[in-house]
Parts: structure tokens; C-alpha cells; sequence
């Protein structure tokens, strides 16, 4: 094969890998084909009401880890082949680790191959985890063949490959860790979880930069993508279902890693509310996190820039989505900021992704450009959600009594948020980012209507 640089689809340099050529099952004697001319239909298959197809028993094994078994859908599907993606120094060995801590003692057979770290290093990081941790077995191992042949013999129930990038097979040309390798050991793998009925746990590195290289090539042969998100210097961690074929994607499980290993955030709202200061710049998102109502902090900094350029820096949010809400309301609400950096934190290293977030980032930059705190009458921080429209119109997101709810529930009321739907008490319906901007800062003596007119 000629020498490629550049990726001729993404136009990425060298990323483009060697791989091993399947062996074509009989040279086609024409010499022309491949467009499915010469393809004579076989004998038929029979097709069946799915009514009648049996029923697979999805008896699902706990891991004892209550947020990860919410975000797996109930649990380890036996047989399933699950991808677990996070930057380096996130905790994804931490977790399997006590993962498989947890089902080795309620006798479930698990195996953990560390093809990163010598078997005594795992041991260092079990001996933090506590005595259960102990029981797992291990394997250090890298080879392919090697850990293919000890799953055969050993039959465990839920076994972990730490990490994907770290396999390698004698048979195949190329460095551990490029696609064609990972490729190769997740197929090899997937095939073998299938037919044994082992249930994998696929540990991959993501890069900082969200490359997922690695990983993403396997997220098709997957049943299930994990992605373990954080800031390394930061105690948080979530852990979200990008992919999940035996559950939703939408759940969100948080954990704060600590001396013994991670520990489940049961009341993420009440840690971020605690620290939310409810100075300029601050606002708190009732945001939802799967079908859990979750209060972040929201925060920004306007500052002059001396660039041409002016600078949109992120945390947690979408850049682009910045890039918006700046636009609607420039256009919507004269607040210009053509010649101001602006900074957008979501506190906690915590990630927001969806679009009910539009609102608390507009207000959190209002809120600093303008130099004053959105504070509830009560001087209590001020907590909102909704989505912006192009127009400059709020826009009705789902659940709003659940997340009016829960900031109630830590004395943040009222709620802005979007008119429309059915309006829980304690919401401040507004119909417009306009009408949003003046009653935060009416010091909420005037309800929205008035405020508005
Ligand atoms: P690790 O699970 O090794 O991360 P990954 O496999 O994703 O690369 O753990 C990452 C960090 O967690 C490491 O810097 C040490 C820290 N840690 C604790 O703070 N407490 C603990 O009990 C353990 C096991 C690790
Ligand atoms: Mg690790």
C-alpha cells in the first residue's frame, strides 16, 4: 500500500493506521467485482414474529456500587461487553477495581487483567480499597493470546482488561495501542464474552483533548460506553452512559474520590449548593442529570480583552453553545461583549450537557458584566434553567417541577425558567431572555409580568 499522511475523510495527519488485510474468502475470477452483480441468493432464512423469539434472562450481576449499577441500567448484563473511557488518573482502575471487589465477595467469579501495572501495584491500590479487594484475582498480562487462553480456562463471570490500548497480538504488525491493535483485541475479546458468557470490562485512556482514537473505534462493537469525566486535580467524578443497549444513556452517577477509593455522592445537590457563594458571576443551574434533578453552580467572569480576538474559554459546558447564548444576548438583550474575554465555569468539574443550561450561563454572564449578584430575595444564590432560542424567547425544557423541586428543596426559590408547559409553584415563568435579565435583576420586588411590561 502507498504511503498515506493525511486522512483523506478528516483530513487529520497521521493518524492512519496499518492494519491486516482480511483474506478474501475466493479471488472473484472476473477480476471486477465488489459492486454485488455476481451474488447468487443462498438458501432463505426463516423469519419469525418477535413475540416468538425466547426471551434472554437479563439477570443482571451488582457490582455493589449503587451509582455504577444506576448507570449500567441495573447492573452487569452477563455476556455483555462494556467500554469504560476517562482521562488518565480518573479512577477508571479504581473502580472496576472495587467493582470487582464487590462481586468476588458475593461469589461471582471476576478476573483482572492489568496489562498497565505489575500485579504488585494492583495489589498496592487493593490494599487502600479494603480486605474485599484482595479476593479479586489478577493477571498482569498484556499479550492478547495470553489472557484469551486464561478467560478460557478460568471461566470467570466479570472479568476487567486494564486497558484496551495496552493488549497487543503476536500476529499483528503495529505498536500496542494503535487502532489496529485495539481493534483487534476488542473483537477477539467480544467474540469470547459472547460465546463464554464472560461479561468484559473494557478500560480505555481518552485524551485530555477528548481524542478518543483509541475507544471511539470501538464504541459500534460495544454494548455499553462508560465515560468516567472529571477534573484529575478536583475530588469530583461523573460517570455517564454514552451507549447503553440494555438501559437509558441519560443517567449520571457522581462520586468523589477519596482516601479508600471513590465514594458515591448519594445528594450531589447538597455539596453544590453548599459551596455555591452567590457572588457576581454565580448563579445555580437546576439542571437534570438523567432523571435526576441536580443543582450546579454556574459561573463567569467578563473581563476587557486585549486580544483581537476575544477570548471564550469553557469548563463544563459547550463552547460553541457560549458562542450563542453571547450572540442572543447581544442581539437580544444589548448586552455586547465583541471586546470582553469571557470565562464560564461549571463548579465542580461537573459537565453540562444539555440545553436547559442556556439560561444560567446567560444570566451568570449578565450578572458579571454588569457587577451585580443575582441573589433570591432572601439573599439566598438565585437558581434558573432553560433553553435560549435564536429569537431571544425562553424556551420550555422537561421536568420543570422536578427541577423547581429540588431547589426548593435547599430553599432556592423562585426559579426562573421558561412560561409553557405546566408551571410548578415556586417557578418565576419568563417568557423571553429580556424578561429573564430584568426580573434577576429587579432584586425580585416585581413579579415577571410587571417586570416585563
Ligand atoms: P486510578 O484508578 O489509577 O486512575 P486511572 O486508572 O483512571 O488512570 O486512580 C487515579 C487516582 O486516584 C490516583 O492518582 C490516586 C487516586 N486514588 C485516591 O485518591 N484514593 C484511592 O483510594 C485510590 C485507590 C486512588
Ligand atoms: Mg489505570
Amino acid at each position: 500500500m502507498a504511503w498515506t499522511g493525511q486522512c483523506p475523510d478528516c483530513r487529520e495527519w497521521n493518524t492512519l493506521v496499518e492494519q491486516a488485510a482480511p483474506r478474501p474468502a475466493s479471488a472473484p475470477a472476473s477480476g471486477k467485482a465488489g459492486n454485488g452483480r455476481n451474488l447468487k441468493p443462498g438458501a432463505p432464512g426463516r423469519s419469525i414474529p418477535l413475540r416468538e423469539v425466547e426471551m434472554v434472562n437479563l439477570e443482571r450481576f451488582s457490582t455493589g456500587i449503587g451509582e455504577l449499577d444506576r448507570v449500567l441500567g441495573g447492573g452487569i448484563v452477563p455476556g455483555s461487553l462494556i467500554l469504560l473511557g476517562g482521562s488518565p488518573g480518573i479512577g477508571k482502575s479504581t473502580v472496576t477495581g472495587m467493582a470487582l471487589a464487590n462481586l468476588q465477595a458475593a461469589g461471582i467469579e471476576t478476573l483482572y487483567v492489568s496489562a498497565e501495572e505489575s500485579a504488585a501495584q494492583v495489589r498496592m491500590r487493593a490494599e487502600r480499597l479494603g480486605p474485599a479487594a484482595l479476593g479479586v484475582k489478577v493477571l498482569a498480562e498484556s499479550s492478547l493470546e495470553t489472557v484469551l487462553g486464561t478467560i478460557e480456562s478460568e471461566r470467570p463471570s466479570v472479568c476487567v482488561i486494564d486497558s484496551v490500548q495496552t493488549m497487543h497480538s503476536a500476529g499483528l504488525s503495529g505498536a500496542p495501542g494503535s487502532v489496529g491493535q485495539v481493534r483487534e483485541a476488542a473483537n477477539a475479546l467480544a467474540e469470547q464474552a459472547k460465546r463464554l458468557g464472560v461479561a468484559i470490562i473494557l478500560v480505555g485512556h481518552v485524551t485530555k483533548e477528548g481524542s478518543l482514537a483509541g475507544p471511539r473505534v470501538l464504541e459500534h462493537l460495544v454494548d455499553c460506553v462508560l465515560s468516567f469525566e472529571g477534573e484529575r486535580e478536583r475530588t469530583w467524578r461523573t460517570l455517564r452512559a454514552i451507549k447503553n443497549r440494555f438501559g437509558a444513556t441519560s443517567e449520571v452517577g457522581v462520586f468523589e474520590m477519596r482516601s479508600g477509593g471513590l465514594t458515591e455522592v448519594l445528594d450531589p445537590s447538597a455539596r453544590f449548593v453548599e459551596e455555591a457563594t452567590g457572588a457576581q458571576g454565580s448563579v445555580v443551574l437546576a439542571s437534570m442529570e438523567g432523571t435526576r434533578p441536580v443543582l450546579v453552580e454556574v459561573q463567569a467572569l467578563v473581563s476587557p480583552s486585549e486580544l483581537e480576538v476575544p477570548r471564550r474559554v469553557v469548563n463544563g459546558i459547550d463552547r460553541n453553545r457560549l458562542g450563542m447564548i453571547l450572540a442572543v444576548l447581544a442581539r437580544h438583550a444589548r448586552l455586547g461583549l465583541g471586546t470582553a474575554d469571557v470565562f464560564v465555569n461549571v463548579v465542580g468539574g461537573v459537565r453540562v450537557d444539555e440545553p436547559g443550561a442556556d439560561l444560567a450561563v446567560a444570566l451568570a454572564v449578565a450578572s458579571a458584566q454588569r457587577g451585580e449578584p443575582l441573589t433570591g430575595p432572601d439573599g439566598r444564590p438565585m437558581a434558573c434553567f432553560g433553553e435560549l432560542g435564536l429569537t431571544g424567547d425562553l424556551r420550555y425544557v422537561a421536568h420543570a417541577d422536578r427541577r423547581v423541586s429540588e431547589a426548593a428543596k435547599f430553599g432556592l426559590s423562585p426559579v426562573l425558567g421558561p412560561a409553557g408547559g405546566e408551571s410548578p409553584g415556586g417557578l418565576a415563568p419568563c417568557a423571553s431572555i429580556r424578561q429573564a435579565l430584568k426580573f434577576a435583576f429587579s432584586g425580585n420586588q416585581a413579579s415577571p409580568e410587571s417586570a416585563a411590561a
